[in-house]
């Protein structure tokens, strides 16, 4: 894909936009492939935003290969496959919360496209800077804590239907936090991965219905595949 421009929100999180044809479903990836050949995989990102060919990646630099994608200039031309895996099911009539840690924030910029009447998110995050105001074009109804536990802001009696992407901790609390209010919640998972389509069986995880692949059957999971009611 040829990269069209690149937006720095603060000192370690970036926005890569690329020209891409295929509307991607809200929750789905892409694996980007860093240019260097000794770092061989794939680095999963979810979709931030896309909109008339257009596709937003936001990621933040955690190793070698995001550290590449920081030097994309206009122009260059990136491996990038996708969209993979099942995304979030839009339950539109329904009053919706997102709870967001992190870099786990990035689907629901675009997923909260999808809603008539904006979504609440719930963003936790070490390191607020530059966010508000990127995001000032979005109608999030966004609610910022820096540090800290977002679980402890959420109010989960306000609403029917919640969604979490972040750290793995932070997506157990909501789970126990979403059984005991009783409400509906789709997580959408994080693991580390090698093809990102299925084949490898890399990104297993353990579900009530057994091993299922975040790449291939996620990354959006529901709160009855790990629970039951
Ligand atoms: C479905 C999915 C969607 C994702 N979406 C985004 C996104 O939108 N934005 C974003 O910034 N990141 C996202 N990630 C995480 C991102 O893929 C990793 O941060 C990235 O692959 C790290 O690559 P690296 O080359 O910088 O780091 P590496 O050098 O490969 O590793 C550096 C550090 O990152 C950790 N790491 C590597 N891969 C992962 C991973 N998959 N999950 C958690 N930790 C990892 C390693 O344990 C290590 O500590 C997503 C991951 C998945 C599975
Ligand atoms: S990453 Fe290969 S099966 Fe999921």
């Amino acid at each position: 894909m040829k990269v069209l421009r690149q937006d720095k929100i603060n000192a370690s999180t970036y926005v890569l936009w690329l020209e891409s044809k295929e509307r991607p479903d809200p929750g789905q990836f892409y694996m980007v492939y860093p240019r260097d050949g000794a770092k061989l995989l794939g680095r999963p990102l979810s979709i931030f935003d896309y909109q008339e060919g257009t596709l937003g990646l936001l990621y933040e630099v955690r190793g070698e290969g995001t550290r590449e994608f920081t030097g994309l200039e206009e122009g260059d031309e990136i491996q990038v496959l996708g969209p993979y895996g099942q995304g979030f099911h839009i339950k539109e009539e329904r009053s919706t919360a997102f709870i967001a840690g992190g870099v786990g924030l990035a689907p629901f910029v675009y997923f909260s496209r999808f809603f008539k009447s904006r979504p609440k998110v719930y963003f936790g995050t070490q390191n607020a800077q530059g966010y508000e105001e990127y995001l000032r074009d979005y109608n999030l109804g966004l609610e910022i804590h820096q540090g800290g536990y977002i679980t402890d802001y959420v109010d989960y009696e306000a609403f029917d239907q919640f969604y979490t992407c972040g750290p793995r901790v932070m997506m157990e609390k909501v789970l126990e936090d979403c059984i005991s209010h009783d409400k509906d919640l789709e997580l959408s998972m994080e693991e580390r991965m090698g093809c990102g389509f299925g084949a490898c069986l890399g990104c297993s995880i353990e579900t009530l219905a057994g091993q299922k692949r975040v790449c291939k059957e996620g990354p959006v999971f529901r709160k009855e595949d790990f629970f039951h009611a």
